[in-house]
């Protein structure tokens, strides 16, 4: 921390794209913010393309990488109507700033931590837990007993999605590169998993479902994936795509095969989200979720796969980049690393 109360330190990105931490201006709670000194935030794919200068923060929003972060609240902005203590534990949704000793942040987005958490298990769960969240309950309306294919199953939302599903009684099964991310998403929950790159996950996943097709698919992937996906969609299914790793252009007969199958395809996006909308998710997703990280049996828990210091983000970028992650990256930004 600084004695200098105007400055702080925080992750900037050069012309390059190459991240170094530097002294800037600290932010101040503006009406109706919370300002949290942040113990930790996790990385996000977004990070990857911001810093490269292809996903910038909409209007508005720090400039600063970082789409959540977890904390203590430093201080209260005016027009704050919550009962905020200052001091208390918190955890927030950002559209930016989270790479930094300091964050301000409407009140509407910042959650309490559950108690049996840590501030570094906190700074796993805003991002890829409300994205799940939405995905499943906002967008696809999950039901009980459903199948919910879910791709990428041991990301940083994939592991949240599969427990998720669990908590609302339907039938997670994923898709992952690797038997060692196959293991940990079945011990996480999943029905039954496959590894893409070896086999078609389409005729998998028409023999788990007796012929009938899943439900609802989490697609993060996109392009190579598409007509796998509608191979693998039931009747009247919904695909819900919101990332595209495995590419923007789909080639072939899509419109034909999604019609036949009588398939909603549902686009979403989070970050480009207004206030309300987000302040609504984090509303739902408290009520709903949050007491489960005490009292599901098993209870809920973000999975966390490795935690770097502020100076070491580079080399925490490229673990992401090289997707070798399973769960959230940390980076810690309060307290240094032993
Ligand atoms: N729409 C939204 O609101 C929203 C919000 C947050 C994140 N996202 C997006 O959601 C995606 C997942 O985010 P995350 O933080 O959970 O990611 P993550 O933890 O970094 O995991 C992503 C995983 O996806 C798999 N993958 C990468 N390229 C692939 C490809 N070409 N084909 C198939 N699988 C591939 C890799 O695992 P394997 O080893 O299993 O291949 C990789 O480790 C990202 O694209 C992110 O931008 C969208």
């Amino acid at each position: 921390m600084h004695k200098d109360r105007t400055s702080m330190q925080a992750v900037c990105v050069d012309e390059s794209g190459k991240l170094d931490v530097k002294h800037i201006p600290r932010p101040e709670a503006k009406d109706g913010q919370l300002l949290i000194r942040v113990a930790a935030t996790a990385l996000n794919r977004a990070d990857l393309l911001q810093k490269r200068g292809v996903y910038p923060p909409p209007p508005g929003e720090s400039e600063i990488l970082g789409l959540e972060a977890s904390g203590v609240i430093a201080d209260i902005g005016p027009g704050v109507k919550g009962r905020w203590i200052l001091g208390s534990e918190v955890m927030a949704l950002l559209g930016g700033g989270g790479y930094a000793e300091y964050v301000a942040v409407p009140e509407e987005l910042v959650m309490p931590v559950p108690s049996p958490l840590t501030l570094y298990q906190a700074a796993a769960l805003p991002e890829a837990w409300l994205t799940a969240y939405q995905l499943l309950h906002f967008i696809a309306k999950v039901k009980p007993n459903e199948t919910v294919l879910i791709h990428a199953g041991a990301s940083g939302i994939g592991t949240a999605a599969i427990q998720l599903v669990r908590l609302s009684r339907a039938i997670p099964v994923v898709t992952a590169g690797s038997p060692e991310k196959l293991r940990f998403a079945e011990q996480m929950g999943a029905a039954t998993g496959i590894n893409y790159k070896e086999e078609d996950f389409s005729e998998k996943m028409l023999q788990f479902t007796e012929g009938k097709g899943v439900d609802i698919i989490l697609d993060c992937v996109g392009g190579s994936f598409w007509e796998k996906n509608i191979c693998s969609l039931a009747i009247d299914g919904r695909w819900v795509l919101y990332g595209m790793l495995g590419g923007k252009t789909a080639d072939g007969d899509l419109l034909g095969k999604l019609l036949r199958k009588r398939g909603h395809l549902l686009c979403s996006l989070l970050r480009s989200r207004s206030l309300q909308y987000k302040a609504e998710l984090v509303r739902s997703f408290t009520e709903q979720v949050l007491p489960h990280f005490q009292s599901a049996d098993p209870p809920l828990q973000p999975v966390i796969d490795s935690m770097f210091n502020m100076e070491d983000v580079e080399m925490a970028h490229r673990r992401m980049e090289a997707n070798q992650n399973i769960g959230k990256i940390i980076l810690k930004i309060g307290v240094k690393l032993e």
